[in-house]
């Protein structure tokens, strides 16, 4: 089957010929209908996951999909042939991804039926950055806040988290690297920032003197960085970083709760998800619909930066 990957750690993504997996006992066989793209895909092929768990070459990229049910291994009952599934996975060991015709899944695993109200080309384009919106709402207790600051809000992770956020009442501030106004207001952010024109403390200062309630940082890889935005957040408040860029003992000092969060996938996260898609609280910004064979480039663009929601492959 057609794949895209890599043949070493760190390589260069490039299309690959893989063979078609088959489903063992347990899992299920997708035909790949559309594979989301998230920073996560090259992270673990340049080796994010090399200390914890085996990898395979040539490695194929991705962990997002959404399809059909082609075909269930032993004792794999839970989903029906034909059947429309999206889902989020890692193969173990890894190398098994999504950027590909086929993937095999474990029935038991981050998997769920798509979401009923859009294509599956959008839905692909929704586990991994809604799972971790979702899961960033539950870990910091965010419905109990009032006001949150959130960093690279135009992103894949930001629009789901802004227009969570802003369905369960909060006052969203968006930091972003462009002039994303209109877009992140239709998300329901109060107010967008752009930090490359203006002043991000000033502007957080000027409404909130005493600082905003809750940080979501997913822009910051330093502490440095991370810290500077946390001095926005009031005594008592909650900051998150989805790069592990929380220093929490310094925070506890302030009585600040900080968070490294870590998506935990799960088929119940995603049928939470869907609800969320179905019901119209939430929609799928896809950026970029781009065929399997662009995929290289389009990883490349990703690397680069400046992502405006999700861009989806499609084989
Ligand atoms: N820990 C976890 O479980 C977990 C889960 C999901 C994602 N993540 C990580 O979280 C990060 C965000 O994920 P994503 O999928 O949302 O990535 P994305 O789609 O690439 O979006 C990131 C956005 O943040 C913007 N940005 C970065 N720094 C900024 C800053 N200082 N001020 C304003 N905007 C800024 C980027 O704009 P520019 O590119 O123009 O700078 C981009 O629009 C990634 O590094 C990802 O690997 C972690």
């Amino acid at each position: 089957m057609r794949a895209v990957g890599v043949r070493e750690r760190n390589g260069r993504p490039e299309v690959l010929r893989a063979r078609r997996p088959e489903p063992g006992e347990g899992e299920v066989l997708v035909r790949v209908v559309a594979a989301g793209l998230n920073p996560l895909d090259w992270k673990i092929a340049d080796g994010m996951l090399a200390e914890t768990v085996p990898y395979d070459f040539p490695l194929v990229m991705g962990v997002d999909f959404a399809g059909t049910v082609e075909d269930s291994g032993a004792e794999a009952h839970r989903f029906a042939r034909g059947e429309q599934v999206y889902g989020h996975v890692v193969s173990e060991p890894v190398g098994r991804g999504t950027y590909a015709e086929y993937v095999v899944v474990n029935e038991t695993g981050s998997i769920a039926p798509a979401p009923l109200s859009l294509p599956l080309t959008a839905a692909a384009g929704a586990p991994t950055a809604g799972m971790t919106a979702l899961g960033i709402m539950d870990a910091a207790a965010l419905r109990s806040y009032e006001s949150l600051l959130i960093i690279g809000a135009a992103g894949g992770v930001g629009t789901f988290l802004t227009q969570l956020a802003a369905a369960g009442g909060l006052r969203v501030l968006a930091a972003t690297h462009g002039h994303d106004q209109a877009r992140m207001a239709a998300f329901g952010a109060a107010r967008t920032v752009d930090v490359r024109e203006h002043g991000l403390a000033e502007a957080v200062r000027d409404e909130y003197p005493q600082g905003v309630d809750a940080l979501v940082d997913l822009g910051s890889a330093s502490r440095e960085d991370f810290a500077a935005h946390a001095a926005l957040v009031r005594d008592g408040g909650v900051a998150v970083s989805t790069l592990d860029a929380a220093s929490v003992d310094a925070l506890y000092g302030r009585g600040i709760e900080g968070i490294n969060f870590h998506i935990a996938p799960s088929a119940e996260l995603l049928e939470r998800l869907g609800e969320e898609i179905d019901s119209g609280r939430v929609t799928v910004p896809i950026e970029a619909e781009v065929p399997l064979e662009e995929a290289p480039g389009a990883v490349a663009r990703n690397r680069a930066g400046g992502a405006r929601g999700k861009t989806v492959l499609v084989p």
